[in-house]
């Protein structure tokens, strides 16, 4: 059986999604690993290093495929790597599949089973597979350092012969994963730290991590969760309660990340202009949520803007600017989702259709598209 590694080409992806490290333990599944030349560069891994650990570097992506049985990315893959696929090859990689809905196109008209990481349940068993997390947590934390990077004043209390430094504030929005690190990395820094949700789960998780929480608390707020944990969509009364305060509290921060997500909508807006106006000049935001829209109207995608005296960041793919760390928690997410369909005395496939991970990271079996919110 073979896997094939291949190396990322869109501008700014400097993961791989497969380590010396989890080589190793795909060999140990039984796997032949071919890696394409030059995949691990962006995140310090040579060919070397992947050779040692068992993998044939194949000079292209064309060679690397051929004959694979699995196929691994981090991002997306290109028309000639779709082509190049074996029939009936199982993909596996992040697929943004609502976004980027002509290569899930393309993968089904070339009659591969594939999967897409952000599909992966979660639950506890899939934890370990868990790419939104694992990615995620990194965001938070890069996000809080590149505002540090930006910001023209320390962020910890100094206090030296030449007078005292008052501590930076931080105001988190958005307390999911990324929103968490971000509050214990702000918090590390010395900054005083204080944040905000919707989900009512939240408000002890803030408080335990030794922030301050800021939000409206009346009924709608106690109910804004879904069973499956995510954000429910706000009325328009409690929004504006909710930018009231908001409004009141981000005049005194320094520093605002901002985090806020609903699955499958365009993310909310949580930092008018007008509040923006009110900030101190030489504070910085920083808004995860770019690629969705983005947390300010004022954000830009992958470009960093000043308005109001405001310096406003809106990388989207923070994780790939901490490479070596993101693909190496990316490389084990996929190992261990693999490793759910590997039999490994028979030496092939043995996908269990009937498991919950599986069924419901599955994109498309054998060119059918099977997910239901892609169906149709
Ligand atoms: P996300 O990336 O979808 O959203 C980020 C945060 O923004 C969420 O906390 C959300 O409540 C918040 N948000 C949305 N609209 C907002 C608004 N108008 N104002 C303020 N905040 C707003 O979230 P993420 O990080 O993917 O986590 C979502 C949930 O999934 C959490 O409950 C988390 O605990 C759960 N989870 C479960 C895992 C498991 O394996 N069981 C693993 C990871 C996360």
């Amino acid at each position: 059986m073979k896997l094939a590694v291949l190396k990322e080409r869109r501008p700014g992806e400097a993961r791989v999604a497969a380590t010396p490290e989890t080589v190793k333990k795909l060999k140990g599944l039984g796997l032949e690993i071919a890696l394409e030349t030059g995949a691990g560069a962006g995140a310090r891994f040579s060919d070397s290093e992947y050779e040692t650990a068992g993998a044939v570097i194949a000079p292209d992506a064309a060679s690397a495929l051929r004959d694979a049985d699995i196929v691994f990315k981090v991002r997306g893959p290109e028309p000639d790597e779709i082509a190049g696929m074996k029939n009936g090859a199982v993909y596996v990689s992040l697929l943004a599949p609502y976004s980027e809905r002509p290569t899930i196109e393309q993968l089904a008209a070339h009659g591969v089973t594939a999967f897409a990481m952000e599909f992966i349940p979660r639950i506890s068993r899939a934890q370990s597979m868990d790419v939104l997390s694992s990615q995620a947590n990194l965001a938070g934390y890069k996000a809080v350092i590149d505002a540090a990077a930006t910001f023209g004043r320390a962020f910890p209390m100094m206090m030296t012969a030449a007078g005292t430094i008052a501590p930076a504030r931080a105001f988190i929005m958005g307390v999911g994963v990324a929103g968490l690190q971000a509050i214990a990395t702000a918090r590390r820094l010395g900054a005083i730290v204080s944040a905000t949700d919707v989900r009512p789960a939240t408000k002890e998780q803030v408080e335990s991590l030794g922030a301050t929480f800021v939000a409206v608390i009346d009924d709608e707020f106690k109910q804004a969760e879904t069973a499956a944990g995510y954000a429910k969509p706000m009325s328009p009364e409690y929004q504006a309660k909710q930018a009231a305060l908001v409004a009141e509290h981000i005049k005194k921060q320094d520093i605002v990340i901002t985090t806020a997500l609903i699955p499958g909508r365009k993310a909310p807006v949580l930092v008018t202009e007008e509040m923006m106006a009110t900030m101190k000049p030489g504070s910085v935001i920083v808004d995860l949520a770019a690629e969705q829209g983005g947390n300010c109207p004022l954000t830009r995608a992958d470009e960093v803007v000043e308005a109001h005296g405001v310096t406003i960041m809106g990388y989207t793919n923070l994780p790939s600017r901490l490479a070596v760390d993101s693909s190496s928690l990316y490389a084990r997410n996929l190992f261990n989702f693999v490793a759910l369909m590997v039999d490994k005395k028979a030496g092939a496939l043995a996908l269990n259709w009937d498991d919950e991970i599986v069924k419901g990271a599955a994109v498309m079996r054998d060119g059918q598209i099977v997910h239901p919110s892609l169906k149709g």
